[in-house]
């Protein structure tokens, strides 16, 4: 039978340089010092029985299954919590420890009987293996003792059961809990054999603190927390590793599976971005990629509002080639344009952007970065030249302060967050510059040492306050500055921050944030030996995006925080590929490798390559696509696994441009909000279905292996190339393996990858080349990638949309841990029963004046457009900021948005709208049309005809 091969060597290695040597049953062996006897005997094939310990927790010493003898030492240790002494003699077996150990297990299974047929767990139980170890079938103590037996089942979570019948209460899960998610969600109540564990206050899981990690799962030696597919399915036959298709920690996971269905999701702990942990998507919310709603087949129509007609692929992919040429044909080369995907592979995305570049012939090829991180690849390359997040996430671990900007990095990026923890609980300091009081500012053990609770829109204050302290206060590292970048920049950039409108005191009254506050928290952060910055969309969804991205650059080469690991600038990247479809060449100036189109020999190697003459400028952004749509010049689009129509902003404008086109082509797994406005659909493939690599955000390019067949019959890079070959341009690949050399041989910063490396490293951090054959773990050492360090002048400029009578209050969006993006995918799993809806955050006084309660619908209004959603009263929101998610379409969060943007990227302004807030008890216009239309496109797809052969 199939079973995950995971050496446990009982206890964490140890840290210490230094070794140790001792002798165990007569062997010989060398360990750091710290080891632990357990873990040292292990190290040479030795396995102590054991069953309160697991190489990922930290020993706790309670099963008392693991005693020793140590030659000259009284009693019976526990190997598990006894660290190795220079000379130590050690047996690990004798006629008394087997005779300790069986007792022990006597105990055990008069608590637990080996009544193992029919339980989860059969043949993949520590229990159960370790009692055959000992030498245990049954016990003398009879089934009197048993107390943890006939209590009720916790089967309230969605995903896993607690079953304390199975429970021998060893705080695996407990220690699991702590150390790895660091949310302490479990406990250990009453005493001895009464003891049990309990969540939270004793409460459901459901209703706990719980965040459904299933790190306490993992940790368990018996089936008494499992997942519930394992008890419906049973065990797994064979595991694929692969990687998450959530977001952008890109953690690794083994997919365990029966035939071709999922088992369950287990971390992997090889995983370089997530070292065997994962958070509730990852882990448990994969079911949508076989939800119902999957549309398996392909689907055309004349107009939008024709009911659909179901053809096969090679009509489907003829028709949309056809009416592309045809457009072109008739309005010309630069009509029609493509949008590649975060969502999808490094492969499927450079595919797509090939093709508009050689197939259509333009650069119209834009990606969803453009509405989150395209400031990010603006700024930082400007300043550092490379755009891409400075270090690995393990970084963090040497970090002593750490700066988290405009970042939910519970919600969006928990296995890193959990590592996070992990850090601040050891000493380092936090700093949070945040709207919203957000979690990580006070948990369980965790307290920000500053929280800057800026007004939203006035970021590049704040990050100006903080480095005019640093300067002013000779805080900066000038000797780095000196050496690493360029003097004249540094000069004029110390000049400029140093004026008196750049100081707290002066930013207090348009930041909010009190000037003593400004001073202490940039004061403990050039102080820090290692300062490390994490940001997220709240730097970069403002009109000034780019400049927030530079100020934080410039901060961090003040500080001298780069090129070691500890310190960092770092973006969080939201999807699981937005990396690296921004590395592919998704902008419509940039080839793959950030290189721009309008340089000769980069083209000249592309057209040689692709043996194609290459437009020389660039082409539309994604907004640009949608005024020409509306002014007629821009008539086709086809749009790979990307959403439009509910994640960009101004909805009523995106859907208007979507209206406009002549032809739209929509390739996903579900009739999304933008497919309702398709011509053409095309079934997609989820990430289980395909070959490929997703890049993270700290630039970690793992596998995506297929762990089964495509729904739809093809994986989305094979529709990519029959479409460019419908079109006239040949592409040939026989699996994306190809693809990848193909992105090799263009690309220097990926030259030196490939699928065999990938299969033999398991992951690689770009640069990946002759310099770095194995990757880059740390980037900007010695020198930055574009030799001196850049500093530039950041002047704040207040964002247009300003609070007014009219529109009082500013809204801010963000997303929740247990939904993704636009809900899409979360929103088909059993997640909705955390978040079934998205909500207003309002604070009690602004809702106080307004006669607004928890639970009241309001309507929320801004110059763009109206909505209604329900409120919720809360003093997580300023006085006048109100606050919401947008994972559910008809909640349109985006018709309240506006198109203010990024003033270098047209990065949308999400962070900030001038809103009015009123309570009401109808829906809003636009939902009313929203649902007319919903409705009517559910009719023309359960309509759907299929095509006469
Ligand atoms: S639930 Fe599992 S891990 Fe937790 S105490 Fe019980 S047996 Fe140990
Ligand atoms: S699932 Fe995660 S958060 Fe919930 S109890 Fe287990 S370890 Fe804690
Ligand atoms: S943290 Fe992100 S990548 Fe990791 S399991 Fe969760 S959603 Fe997936
Ligand atoms: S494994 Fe050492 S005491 Fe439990």
């Amino acid at each position: 039978m199939y079973a995950i091969d995971h050496e446990d060597l009982g206890t964490p290695p140890s840290s210490s340089t230094a070794t140790v040597r001792v002798e165990i049953d007569g062997v010989s062996v060398t360990v750091p010092q710290d080891t632990s006897i357990l873990r040292a005997a292990a190290t040479i094939g030795n396995h102590i029985p054991k069953l309160c310990a697991t190489d990922t927790l930290k020993a706790f010493g309670s099963c008392r299954l693991c005693l020793v003898e140590i030659e000259g030492r009284k009693g019976y240790p526990a190997s598990c919590t006894t660290v190795v002494a220079e000379g130590m003699r050690i047996r690990t077996h004798s006629e008394k420890l087997s005779q300790l150990r069986r007792g022990v297990m006597e105990l055990y299974v008069s608590d637990h009987p080996l009544n193992c047929k029919g339980c989860p767990a059969d043949t993949h139980c520590e229990l159960q293996d370790m009692a055959e170890v000992v030498g245990v079938s049954t016990t003398p103590y009879g089934s009197d003792a048993a107390v943890h037996r006939n209590q009720p089942h916790d089967v309230s979570n969605p995903y896993f059961a607690f079953n304390p019948d199975l429970c021998i209460v060893c705080s695996r899960c407990v220690r699991a809990c702590d150390e790895i998610q660091n949310t302490f969600a479990l406990t250990v109540q009453g005493r001895g054999f009464a003891s049990k564990i309990v969540a939270s206050q004793d409460e459901p899981f459901l209703s706990s603190e719980c965040v459904s990690c299933g790190a306490c799962i993992e940790a368990c030696p018996t089936a008494a927390l499992s997942e519930k597919p394992l008890a419906t399915l049973g065990q797994p036959q064979r595991a694929v590793t692969t990687t998450c298709g959530y977001c952008g920690v890109g953690c690794s996971l083994e997919a365990e599976m029966k035939g071709e269905e999922v088992v369950r999701m287990v971390p992997n702990r090889a995983g370089g971005a997530n070292a065997g942990h994962a958070c509730v998507k990852g882990r448990f919310a994969y079911g949508y990629a076989t939800h119902p709603d999957r549309i398996r087949t392909r689907m055309i129509r004349g107009k939008i509002t024709d009911p659909w007609r179901e053809v096969g692929w090679d009509e489907a992919i003829n028709h949309a080639a056809s009416e592309f040429k045809r457009i072109q044909g008739k309005y010309g080369r630069y009509a029609v344009g493509g949008i590649t995907s975060s969502r999808c592979t490094n492969e499927e995305t450079f595919l797509v952007q090939k093709l508009v570049r050689a197939a259509f012939g333009n650069n119209n090829v834009d990606t969803c970065a453009r509405v989150c991180h395209s400031p990010t690849g603006y700024g930082l390359k400007h300043t550092l030249g490379e755009s891409a997040g400075t270090q690995a996430f393990t970084s963090v671990m040497k970090a002593d302060v750490i700066v988290v900007i405009g970042a939910n990095v519970t919600e969006g990026h928990p296995v890193f967050a959990s590592q996070l923890k992990r850090r601040l609980r050891e000493g380092a300091k936090l700093i949070v510059v945040d709207p919203r009081e957000i979690d990580i500012v006070r948990m369980p053990h965790v307290q920000a040492s500053y929280h800057l609770q800026l007004k939203p829109g006035t970021n590049v204050a704040v990050m100006n306050a903080m480095a005019h302290v640093i300067v002013t206060e000779g805080l900066a590292r000038d000797d780095f500055a000196r050496a690493r970048c360029e003097p004249e920049s540094y000069r004029k950039w110390k000049e400029f921050i140093a004026q008196p409108k750049c100081s707290p005191e002066s930013l207090e009254a348009v930041t909010g944030v009190p000037a003593r506050s400004v001073r202490g928290a940039a004061r403990l952060y050039a102080a820090a030996g290692n300062g490390a910055i994490y940001y997220g969309l709240g730097v970069t969804e403002h009109s000034q995006g780019t400049t927030m991205v530079m100020g934080i650059a410039n901060l961090a080469m003040a500080a001298g925080n780069f090129g070691r690991e500890g310190v960092r600038v770092s973006p969080l990247r939201g999807q699981n590929n937005v990396q690296g479809s921004c590395d592919m060449g998704s902008f419509p100036h940039e080839y793959s490798g950030y290189r721009h189109v309008t340089d000769e020999k980069v083209r000249a190697l592309f057209e040689k390559s692709w043996g194609v003459q290459l437009e020389a400028e660039p082409g539309l952004r994604i907004p640009n696509m949608f005024e020409a749509a509306l002014d007629g010049s821009f008539r086709a689009l086809y749009v790979q696994g990307e959403d439009l129509a509910q994640s960009d902003p101004n909805t009523q404008h995106v859907t208007a441009a979507l209206a406009a086109l002549e032809c739209l082509v929509v390739q996903d797994l579900f009739i999304n909000e933008t497919a309702k406005y398709a011509h053409v659909f095309l079934p997609g493939s989820s990430f289980l279905e395909k070959d490929g690599t997703f890049t993270n955000a700290e630039r970690r390019i793992s596998p995506v292996r297929k762990v089964m067949e495509p729904l739809a019959g093809l994986q989305d890079w094979e529709v990519t190339v029959r479409l460019a070959n419908a079109l006239g341009y040949p592409m040939s690949y026989a699996h994306p393996r190809e693809i990848m050399a193909e992105i090799a041989a263009l690309t220097p910063t990926f030259a030196g990858v490939s699928y065999e490396k990938l299969d033999r490293l398991g992951s690689i951090q770009w640069p990946c080349n002759e310099r770095a054959p194995e990757g880059t773990a740390t980037m900007h050492v010695g020198e930055f990638v574009r030799g001196k360090g850049r500093f530039y002048l950041t002047e704040y400029v207040p964002t247009d949309e300003r609070s007014t009578s009219r529109y009082p209050l500013i809204l801010t969006t963000g997303r929740v841990l247990t939904q993704y993006n636009v809900g899409a995918q979360t929103r088909r799993t059993a997640n909705v029963v955390w978040h079934g809806e998205d909500l207003l955050e309002i604070h009690p006084d602004d809702a106080e004046t307004r006669g607004i309660g928890s639970g009241d619908w309001v309507g929320v209004s801004s110059r763009a457009g109206e909505t209604v959603l329900r409120a919720t009263v809360t003093d997580r929101v300023q006085p006048g900021v109100v606050y919401t998610t947008f994972h559910f379409p008809d909640s349109g969060a985006n018709v309240v948005t506006t198109d203010n943007s990024d003033w270098a990227t047209n990065c949308p302004e999400y962070k900030v709208t001038a809103v009015q807030v009123v309570k009401v008890n109808q829906p809003s216009e636009w939902q009313r049309r929203f649902h007319e239309n919903a409705e009517l496109q559910r009719k023309l797809q359960s309509d759907a005809r299929v095509s006469p052969a």
